[in-house]
């Protein structure tokens, strides 16, 4: 059993050695910390941030479950923000994956290369799958704004277990991944827990705490590229709206568009990793449960979830 990351900071390494683990996401190792099972790799990494990232008022924040449609949201708060700087035939979403383009802090960190952080010119589009309760703490002092995507919790699990199964030379059995997860057991889990902490915040801050749904935005993409671009301080002009600035957005952020690009089908994010960027496009639909999942699961799934969102005013 592995106990220790090895590439752990030694001294979060004795901390991190004393936290429950579980081995059966394996490749990825989880220990319980502050209340969610936090994938070991990144355990470090997310506690130097905790201790030593410094927010600036004008960063974005985009959050999520993993699994939920990060990549999406991240390429379209980037092509909305910089829709002026680059021409959309020129963009660099067309050679970068989204994210390279937004970096995922936690791993940032782990990698000991925060000061790429510290280097990126204001305003910055930044990414953590943490939940709010452990953010680092200048983000909430200074009131940084917060976009939050979920998913149905059946999808985020079948998505879930194509990811990691990908790393694995055996899939992991469908029905242990479904126990798993049902238990709140799933990298960055319960997942309730962490849709609740976020639907309760932009409750209490709407203007700056917006809460997406990954259904959603397949449904209405105009009307969400919309929502986000006022959210985010730069709505569209009437003359973007008759240029076609918003389709020009969504086309470019589009799963068939994103997935046919050489970078997300040959391109990796570390040459360490095991994984190639195709592996953030996988069908891209809502309801592929249906094709994993007994009626019996479904209905013991999405039990939980009613039990767990109850009086919450939130469904998934
Ligand atoms: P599926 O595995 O169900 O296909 P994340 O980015 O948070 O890891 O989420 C990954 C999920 O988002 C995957 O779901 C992936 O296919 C989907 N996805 C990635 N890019 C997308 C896009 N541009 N449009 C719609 N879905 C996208």
């Amino acid at each position: 059993k592995k106990e220790t990351d090895p590439r752990a900071p030694s001294n979060y390494a004795d901390l991190i050695s004393t936290l429950p683990f579980e081995e059966g996401w394996a490749p990825a190792l989880t220990r319980k910390y502050q209340g969610f099972w936090i994938p070991q790799c990144f355990l470090p990494g997310i506690m130097g941030m905790q201790q030593n990232f410094k927010a600036r008022p004008d960063d974005l924040f985009v959050l999520s479950y993993p699994k939920c449609g990060t990549t999406w949201l991240k390429a379209l708060t980037y092509a909305i923000m910089t829709r002026v700087q680059y021409p959309f035939d020129h963009h660099p979403l067309l050679g970068q994956n989204p994210h390279e383009c937004v970096p995922f802090m936690d791993r940032t960190y782990s990698k000991g290369q925060a000061s790429e952080l510290d280097a990126m010119p204001s305003p910055r589009i930044l990414n953590t799958h943490l939940p709010f309760s452990l953010l680092p703490d200048s983000i909430k002092s200074l009131d940084c704004k917060v976009i939050y995507v979920c998913r149905d919790p059946k999808d985020v699990l079948v998505s879930r277990w194509h990811y990691n199964n990908r790393m694995r030379p055996q899939p992991i059995p469908f029905a242990k991944a479904f126990e798993m997860f049902c238990e709140g057991n799933c990298p960055y889990g319960p997942i309730w827990e962490h849709v609740l902490e976020y639907w309760e915040e932009s409750r209490r801050r709407p203007e700056k705490v917006l809460f997406l749904r990954y259904e959603e935005m397949l449904e209405d993409p105009l009307g969400i590229v919309k929502r986000l671009a006022e959210f985010m301080g730069c709505p569209f002009s009437p003359e973007e709206d008759k240029e076609g600035v918003v389709e020009e957005v969504i086309k470019l952020c589009s799963f068939d568009k994103l997935k046919s690009l050489e970078v997300n089908k040959t391109g990796k994010l570390d040459p360490n990793f095991s994984l190639t960027n195709d592996s953030y496009f996988r069908k891209g639909k809502a309801g592929d449960w249906s094709n994993h999942m007994s009626p019996e699961m479904v209905q013991r799934l999405d039990g939980v979830t009613e039990q767990k969102l109850r009086g919450s005013g939130l469904t998934l």
